[in-house]
């Protein structure tokens, strides 16, 4: 009597687990679609604001992100620096990221224009196309910068909303303690990328739900996965990131509570196990 009243109690956990779509939430999905170009032209402000991640799961979610792209031109006054990898020449930010507007990840930055400035250039150009024009006309109402850059005048302050993303609950369990956005060129590929960045394909493929045989679109962001010890390869600067006490107390602390959990409900659960399939 005692076996199957645990059997039922396993059941209906075991029911109630399935009611949530764990896995829906647990990582982030490639938001790059076809036809997307680096041009403002398109109206697209009513559509949802394309390549940024949705922070509606995790509304108190607060992170240090990276932004990465390849370039040969450097905004230093932006907080852009340049980084040698392997053979490949990046520039390279690192933003706190916060749930912002919208249910949408972003760190919010300030610009202020100079002449010939177009939401398309401080998308394109300035930003490496961290923001979308998109989202810096619905940040910033301002039709004259929008429409006509060779009237643009200095000085004009403009919001610009970067994208970004924090690691979920999942990915922190196995590591990674931050998402790099890494802006996919022509012809480029995941395993271009998972090589210039050294970063393994798969995991790359995880972070973005990615299939191998998914393609990939210019101008789109792309998540990147940085473990401790790969973001200590990347921003060389930050030698905090190479010896995380947080994360290295927060490992120990998991794997503590697994232990727990395996002493006190083990044989319980086996035996739940048992009354089922025997
Ligand atoms: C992309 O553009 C091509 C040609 O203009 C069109 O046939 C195709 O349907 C478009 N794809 C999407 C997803 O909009
Ligand atoms: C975009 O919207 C603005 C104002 O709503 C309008 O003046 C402009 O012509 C539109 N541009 C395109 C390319 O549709
Ligand atoms: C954006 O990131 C910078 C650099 O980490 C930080 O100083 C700033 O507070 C962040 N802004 C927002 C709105 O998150
Ligand atoms: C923009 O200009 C204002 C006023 O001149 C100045 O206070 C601010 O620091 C500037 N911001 C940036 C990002 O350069
Ligand atoms: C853009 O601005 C220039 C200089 O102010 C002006 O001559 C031109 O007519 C403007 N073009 C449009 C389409 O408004
Ligand atoms: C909008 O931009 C124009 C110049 O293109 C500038 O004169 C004007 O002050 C701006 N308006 C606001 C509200 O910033
Ligand atoms: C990049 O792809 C485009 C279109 O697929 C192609 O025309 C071009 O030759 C490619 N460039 C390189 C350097 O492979
Ligand atoms: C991608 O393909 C490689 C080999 O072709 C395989 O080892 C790997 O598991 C695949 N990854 C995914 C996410 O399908």
């Amino acid at each position: 009597m005692e076996a199957s009243f645990a059997s039922y109690c396993c059941l209906c956990f075991i029911l109630f687990l399935s009611l949530f779509p764990i896995q829906s939430v647990s990582q982030y999905p490639y938001l790059g679609t076809a036809n997307q170009t680096s041009g403002c032209s398109i109206n697209d402000t009513n559509s949802t604001p394309n390549g940024y991640y949705s922070c509606k799961h995790f509304p108190a979610g607060s992170c240090s992100s990276y932004l990465i792209a390849k370039s040969k031109s450097h905004n230093h006054d932006l907080g852009f620096y340049d980084t040698s990898f392997g053979n490949t020449n990046l520039v390279m930010k690192a933003v706190d990221c916060s749930c912002g507007r919208g249910h949408l990840y972003g760190n919010i930055t300030e610009y202020n224009t100079t002449s010939g400035d177009s939401y398309e250039t401080i998308a394109n150009h300035v930003f490496y196309g961290f923001t979308s024009c998109s989202m810096l006309r619905s940040f910033n109402p301002n039709h004259s910068i929008d429409i006509n850059a060779s009237s643009t005048e200095e000085g004009i302050s403009v919001e610009v909303p970067l994208r970004c993303a924090c690691p979920t609950q999942d990915q922190k369990n196995v590591g990674i303690h931050s998402l790099a956005v890494y802006m996919v060129q022509p012809n480029e590929s995941i395993t271009s990328i998972a090589r210039d960045l050294l970063v393994d394909k798969d995991t790359i493929l995880d972070a973005n739900m990615l299939s191998n045989t998914t393609q990939l679109y210019p101008f789109t962001p792309l998540l990147v996965p940085l473990n401790k010890y790969e973001t200590c390869k990347l921003d060389p600067s930050n030698s905090d990131a190479c010896v995380s006490p947080y994360l290295e107390s927060y490992l120990k602390y998991a794997a503590t509570i697994g232990v727990i959990i395996i002493i006190a409900f083990g044989p319980s659960l086996s035996l739940a196990l048992f009354t089922i399939f025997v």
